[in-house]
């Protein structure tokens, strides 16, 4: 659907010295997918998601968009273009002295819409987002969250196939985040619109892309199936990243006056539901004790660790840990 060939994107600044915010990236966006583009503040990030409606112009490199090349697109097909792509912004980026309702209107009659389709289209969209009740409300009366589901009723307006998403949530506390991304999620799925999400947080990214890219200084360093990307991230930046989410790393109380044999169980995606822990204390003469444990579903499938103490006879501990080992991802000894 999107695929970005090479591109980079140098900025000049006024003392002519250049950044070069995005370098030589290539990547490939499928139809109807929740893409995430994740990484630290500078990281090229906006830069690379304006590429895609050309709000910046690569310096190299091409973009080709449902195979056609737009990158050198002017005039009336330029026009064209931003019309099927939406876009959402971290700080909403509505019209303070226009009512939700006009806000709205407004996108449509630059997209050259009848008074009659905006008339009935406004409020299909505003029923869409939850706000029907707030057509006549203006921005500085809505919450943080009503206002961003008010730009997402307008990104979607003139029915765009591709929706872009520059921090859609940053500005929001955590509960009303959950909620944005679920409209998000529910209007990729009711809509098929191809949607680009961009977040310093992989807990936005965990909760609801497809796939993602992380980017760093500039590159796309790795790219992936969420899943995989969680559950065995190869780039140390990648690495970096899931593991500020995941929080795997024992409790450090746990390490202190040790004299028991601690186990870690990693768990990536495959029988977690199934009773693993209750049938290896059936079958081995042992005691077992959960100390600690982090369980999370990313994409359906579970991902985490439990740090397990394990009593008995050494020979029935070995047999009880071969035996997880064959159940479970990875089965380390904890050596204090
Ligand atoms: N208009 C501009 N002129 C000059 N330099 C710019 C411009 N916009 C961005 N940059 C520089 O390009 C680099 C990438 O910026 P960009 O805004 O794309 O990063 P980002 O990943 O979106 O960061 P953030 O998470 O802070 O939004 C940064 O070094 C930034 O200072
Ligand atoms: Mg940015």
């Amino acid at each position: 659907m999107i695929r970005f060939e090479n591109i980079s994107v140098k900025y000049t600044l006024k003392s002519k010295q250049e950044v070069e915010a995005v370098r030589g990236v290539t990547l490939e966006i499928g139809e109807g997918e929740i893409f995430g583009i994740v990484g630290t503040s500078g990281a090229g990030k906006s830069t690379l998601l304006r590429t895609i409606n050309l709000l910046q112009r690569p310096t190299d490199g091409r973009i080709l968009i449902g195979g056609n090349d737009i990158t050198h697109l002017r005039g009336e097909s330029l026009r064209q273009l931003r019309l099927t792509t939406g876009m959402i912004f971290q700080h909403f980026n509505l019209i303070h002295n226009k009512t939700v309702f006009d806000n709205i209107a407004f996108a449509m009659r630059s997209a050259g819409k009848s008074k009659s389709e905006i008339e009935r289209r406004v409020p299909e969209v505003l029923e869409l987002v939850g706000l029907l009740d707030k057509a006549k409300s203006y921005p500085s009366n809505l919450s943080g969250g009503q206002k961003q589901r008010v730009g997402i009723a307008r990104s979607i307006a003139n029915d765009p196939q591709i929706l872009l998403c520059d921090e859609p949530t940053s500005a929001l506390d955590m509960e009303t985040t959950q909620s944005i991304l679920d409209l998000l999620k529910e209007i990729n799925n009711r809509l098929k619109i191809t949607t680009v999400i961009i977040s310093h947080e992989m807990d936005v990214i965990k909760k609801i892309c497809d796939k993602v890219a992380v980017m760093s200084k500039g590159e796309v360093v790795e790219t992936g199936d969420v899943f995989r990307i969680f559950a065995v991230p190869e780039h140390p930046f990648t690495k970096q990243l899931v593991n500020s989410t995941l929080d795997l790393e024992l409790p450090r109380k746990l390490n202190e006056n040790r004299t028991k044999r601690l186990f870690k169980l990693v768990y990536r995606g495959e029988r977690a539901e199934e009773p693993v822990i209750s049938e290896t204390v059936r079958k081995f003469p042992v005691d077992m004790n959960i100390l600690h444990g982090k369980i999370e579903y990313i994409a359906e499938q579970p991902i985490g660790v439990l740090i397990l103490n394990l009593e008995g006879a050494k020979e029935s501990v070995d047999s009880a840990v071969s035996y997880l080992k064959t159940r479970v991802a990875e089965v380390e000894e904890l050596h204090a």
